[in-house]
């Protein structure tokens, strides 16, 4: 409810630090996921005070605001310089890794209606800019998008939002990076875009990048690659030793790239970049409307009106870090996550999903060990009471359960306590057995029309899970994402979008 009367500062600030007080750290390093910390408070305290400074800038019109147009120039060609672009490169800067995909797609779609005798087609009689006349008209003429299963729903995300069908594409169960005749397979007259992730998130290892973008360069289709966490890590990375073969602009057939500074840049949040290959794609993502008797729109991203605040922040990280702190971070990257693999594997009961290429390692129980499987989520409940947050990911296209953790430049100096209560959690967790699902319960939760629940029946279920939905608080976890991981995607799907209204309600 709105105060009828303002309140001093003093009290709100003090009460948000109550209400945080609930959150996971930000800062530590035993977060790993969602947080990326420098391990040096002085740089994101500049990031701060330039996010402050720019904050009431409005992006809307680069005519009324200059000083904007200046600092993108300066992030956008900063990115463009480390992932083989040049001063010409043409770039836009966006709000993180959602918007760069979703308008990376924007603009292969628009490239295919406009270019394509099926792209033509399908797009019938829309406008530039509407959401997909085509893929209304019938699946049979959607625009199409390839990618690994391993890819980042956020392109699930952005083909649901453009009238895009995805085609997903196996990845090698061992290596887990796509299989490049799947690929091949995949690609027809309807592919606007083929996507590869240099590095997936899953288990951090890099698509053969230059392998695919020469397929889709062979059949005429753009190739775009995710390297949201990666495109600010990997040069560092590989300047400090690690072997990363080459996956930016410079690979022959990439026509977009995504690099997200808000992970591995250590800016704020709201921060990426999207690269094109050429001009005319970028234009491609734009868009323009003076269809109404109001000021004219012309957007580069999905937002219209939008804070400088971000870029600000942005701009301030990459300054006052400069290359030097970017090495000494990867040099610290790369070492932590050497040792944390190391460590992992050492573990009775425990292994690494593929060989990370890059600092995210995902953890996964042995399947033959003695005395059965370890339950990951009992781990991971094992290690949040322990104070450390391992980020759960569910079984998927035949891949296992496992433990993500994101090692970043902080991580080095906790990465021996890190190993120490992996191990505790494991033995915890091997004793304590596997979660305890009700009987029958995925089996209910498939069986049922998700939609048709009333929100009282749906608090009951979640309850009967562990899960208090009226803020009483939870138990564990490890019961949830059991559930969870037995269910279809489809399903699991349904119950996280219930789970999340309910939350709000
Ligand atoms: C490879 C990859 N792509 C895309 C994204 C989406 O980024 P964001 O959460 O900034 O929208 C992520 C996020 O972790 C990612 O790892």
């Amino acid at each position: 409810m709105l105060p009828e009367y303002g309140r001093p500062v003093q009290e709100l600030l003090t009460e948000l630090a109550e209400l945080k007080a609930g959150d996971l750290p930000v800062r530590g390093g035993k977060v790993t996921a969602y947080v990326y910390d420098t391990g040096r408070p002085e740089i994101h305290d500049a990031a701060h005070r330039a996010y402050a400074e720019m904050l009431e800038v409005n992006m809307l019109d680069p005519t009324a605001f200059p000083s904007m147009v200046a600092l993108e120039k300066q992030v956008v060609g900063a990115v463009a310089d480390l992932l083989g672009g040049d001063a010409t490169t043409p770039g836009i800067f966006t709000s993180g890794g959602t918007e760069s995909i979703m308008l990376a797609v924007k603009a292969a779609r628009d490239h295919w209606r406009a270019t394509t005798a099926a792209g033509g087609t399908a797009a019938g009689n829309s406008a530039p800019g509407d959401a997909g006349e085509g893929a209304r008209e019938g699946a049979e003429r959607a625009p199409q998008l390839v990618l690994p299963v391993t890819a980042h729903p956020a392109f699930h995300k952005a083909a649901h939002y453009l009238g895009v069908e995805v085609v997903p594409v196996p990845v090698d169960p061992v290596t887990f990076r796509v299989s490049v005749p799947a690929v091949e397979a995949a690609i027809g007259d309807r592919t606007i875009l083929v996507v590869v992730s240099a590095p997936s998130y899953p288990q951090g290892v890099i698509d053969p990048v230059a392998e695919v973008a020469a397929l889709a360069s062979s059949r005429g289709v753009p190739c775009h690659v995710d390297a949201c966490v990666g495109g600010w890590l990997l040069p560092w990375l590989r300047e400090a030793g690690a072997e990363i073969p080459p996956f930016d602009l410079r690979v022959p057939g990439v026509t977009s790239i995504s690099c997200d500074l808000h992970k591995f840049g250590y800016a704020p949040k709201g921060a990426s970049v999207l690269l094109f290959a050429d001009a005319a794609l970028r234009r491609r993502a734009y868009f323009a409307s003076a269809a109404w008797p109001g000021y004219t729109i012309i957007n580069a991203t999905v937002q219209s009106s939008r804070s400088a605040g971000p870029l600000g922040g942005a701009w301030a990280t990459l300054q006052s870090l400069g290359r030097d702190g970017y090495l000494e971070l990867g040099r610290t990257t790369l070492e932590a996550t050497r040792r944390l693999v190391e460590g992992v594997s050492a573990i009775p009961g425990l292994r690494v999903l593929g060989r990370p290429e890059s600092s995210l390692v995902a953890i996964a129980a042995d399947p033959d060990a003695p005395g059965g499987a370890i339950d990951m989520f009992v781990l991971a409940d094992e290690a949040r009471g322990r104070g450390w947050f391992l980020q759960p990911q569910l079984s998927y296209a035949g891949i296992p359960a496992n433990l993500h953790v994101t090692v970043t430049g902080v991580t080095l100096h906790g990465v021996e306590e890190m190993l120490k209560v992996i191990a505790e959690s494991a033995e915890a967790a091997r004793l304590a057995g596997p979660a305890a699902v009700p009987d029958g319960l995925p089996e209910l939760i498939a069986s049922v029309d998700l939609e048709a629940l009333d929100d009282a029946t749906f608090t009951e279920l979640a309850a009967s899970v562990g899960i208090a939905l009226d803020g009483g608080g939870s138990q564990g976890m490890a019961v949830v994402n059991a559930v969870l991981d037995a269910l279809p995607a489809a399903t699991r799907e349904a119950v996280l979008v219930r789970f999340l209204s309910a939350m709000y309600s």
